[in-house]
């Protein structure tokens, strides 16, 4: 999509997007872009109530057409009402929109930098809006959404002042940037573990790596056992392919000095049976998601290098599926690990465990990270805990649990603080093996499985553990079942703009 800011009154020809709170005044938008009298705007406005996810189509006398979107109450819409509403907005207009647009936004906007900030949450709705679920059916891809691709036009027309305008531009390319990384992620999510291979989720990421200039290295196959990563070896012991351990590097063209260095490691199981521990059917159907963890992390490495952001970035992707084979791990097992622990196997289900055990340990001592942060799709029991609406979070450090918090309030992706205590700890204690990979109490699984975790961390202060099982896949308006959300880039993108070099220097 490509993206122009001007001034004066929309083109005749193209749609007109008017997004709009429960309280805008119709005498305010007269005001700012007296041409829409037109379209009968004032008598329109005492039907439209401007409910979020509401939208209202009105024509003028050439034809010319203006949609009304509902943002809902100025207070509650903040970014992610913004977000919500375009993105709602792509999909209920869909195919009847043009590939040429027009947004008005300045009769909301008290300021440049206001008007900015709606521009970045619109136009990121908007784009992650155009996204499509089919992309295996026999007509995939044959009528994309108009809004979609090079040759689709979004026009800001705005009232600031022209010198406001390269700002105003530029925060519709971060939402427009951030939108694309998010469909990327849904697609990744989406995509069944027969299509998506662990080697097909390599190779995604040497792909968009390197058209963005990153280091990608892989370990596979035998490599893994050769670099010790004997954790994730053996979750890959019962898979028909071989266990991927994707390194990728990130650092700005011209990274300032102050530039932090942060860590993301992403659990890429591709489908999670449970392994000899196996899950129900009903329970298994949802796995071909448990590769949430890793899809942020690779679409965050996507944003980051598109948008350039001033921070440096390792990424470590462990990768296998969890199935069952002759060859495949068992309960009672004592394994090793990349940290030199051995691990007792309870339950071949908490598999995710294992492998980020192998990913932070590794990452700890080959990197000095200043901030270190995992993704995962991991327990049930945080879902259990706290539903759908947030992510659970795992932090030692209160700054960092505030800084997160913030960041998720601001980007509508929300987490929430666990407890970290040394009493779940014990949990952990295993007779024959440094520690097991299980608590064995029915209470508290997402917190003992944080635990475990914080075992291969080395010890890492600024260690901050999401668990995404709640929020990597579910409910949306491109679909009547549960489908990839793009949770968590808009998040890391809030969240590192927030973080700066600590100057007690790293772990
Ligand atoms: N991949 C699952 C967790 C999960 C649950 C992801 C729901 C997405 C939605 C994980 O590997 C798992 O199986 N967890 C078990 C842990 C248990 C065996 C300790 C669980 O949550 O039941
Ligand atoms: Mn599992
Ligand atoms: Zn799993």
């Amino acid at each position: 999509m490509k993206i122009f800011v001007n001034s004066g009154n929309p083109e005749q020809a193209a749609d007109i997007f008017l997004p709009l709170y429960t309280d805008t005044a119709y005498s305010r938008i007269a005001e700012v872009y007296p041409a829409l009298s037109a379209f009968g705007l004032e008598r329109a406005l005492t039907d439209f109530r401007a409910e979020s996810g509401k939208t209202a189509t009105l024509y003028n006398a050439e034809g010319g057409r203006l949609f009304l979107i509902g943002l809902g109450k100025p207070k509650s819409a903040g970014f992610s009402g913004v977000y919500r509403a375009a993105r709602s907005a792509a999909v209920q207009l869909g195919k009847q929109l043009q590939p040429a647009a027009s947004l008005l936004l300045s009769h909301l906007a008290g300021s440049a930098e206001a008007e900015a900030g709606l521009t970045d949450a619109f136009v990121n709705g908007l784009v992650s809006g155009t996204y499509q679920l089919g992309s295996w059916k026999e007509n995939a891809g044959s009528e994309p959404h108009p809004l979609d691709g090079e040759e689709s036009s979004l026009t800001l027309i705005s009232a600031q002042s022209p010198e406001h305008f390269e700002d105003i531009a530029s925060a519709a390319r971060r939402g427009h940037l951030i939108g694309l990384a998010q469909k990327q992620v849904m697609h990744l999510v989406n995509m069944p573990s027969n299509l998506q291979t662990p080697p097909f989720l390599a190779d995604v990421a040497r792909e968009w790596g390197e058209n963005h200039g990153q280091k990608v290295t892989v370990f596979s196959g035998d490599e893994i056992e050769a670099n010790q990563l004997f954790a994730l070896a053996a979750v890959n012991r019962g898979s028909e392919y071989p266990a991927q351990f994707i390194v990728m590097e990130y650092e700005p063209e011209n990274a300032p000095e102050s530039a932090p260095t942060v860590g993301l490691v992403g659990k890429g199981i591709t489908f999670d049976t449970g392994g000899l521990s196996i899950k129900t059917s009903a329970g298994m159907y949802f796995m071909k998601c448990d590769m949430g963890g890793a899809a942020v992390v690779l679409g965050f490495m996507e944003a980051a290098a598109s948008l350039q952001l001033p921070v440096k970035l390792v990424a470590v992707v462990p990768v296998t599926d969890n199935l069952i084979d002759a060859r495949s791990f068992k309960p009672s097992d004592i394994i090793g690990s990349y940290s030199g622990k051995t691990i007792e196997i309870m339950d071949t289900d908490a598999e995710g465990r294992l492998i980020l055990a192998d990913g932070l340990s590794w990452i700890t001592e080959k990197y000095e990270l200043d901030y270190l942060f995992d993704f995962a799709t991991l327990t049930g029991a945080t879902v259990r805990a706290i539903g759908y609406a947030a992510a659970g979070m795992f932090t030692p450090d209160d700054a960092l649990a505030a800084a997160c918090s913030e960041a998720g309030d601001l980007a509508g992706e929300r987490v929430w603080r666990f407890p970290l205590w040394d009493e779940y700890a014990d949990d952990l204690h295993s007779d024959v093996a440094d520690v097991r990979n299980l608590s064995g109490k029915p209470v508290a699984g997402g917190i003992s499985a944080a635990k475990f975790l914080e075992v291969f961390t080395r010890e890492h202060p600024r260690w901050a553990h999401f668990d995404i099982a709640g929020v990597a896949f579910g409910e949306s308006e491109f679909g009547k079942h549960k489908n990839g959300t793009g949770w968590g880039v808009r998040l890391l993108t809030e969240l590192t703009a927030k973080l700066t070099k600590p100057e007690t220097g790293t772990n």
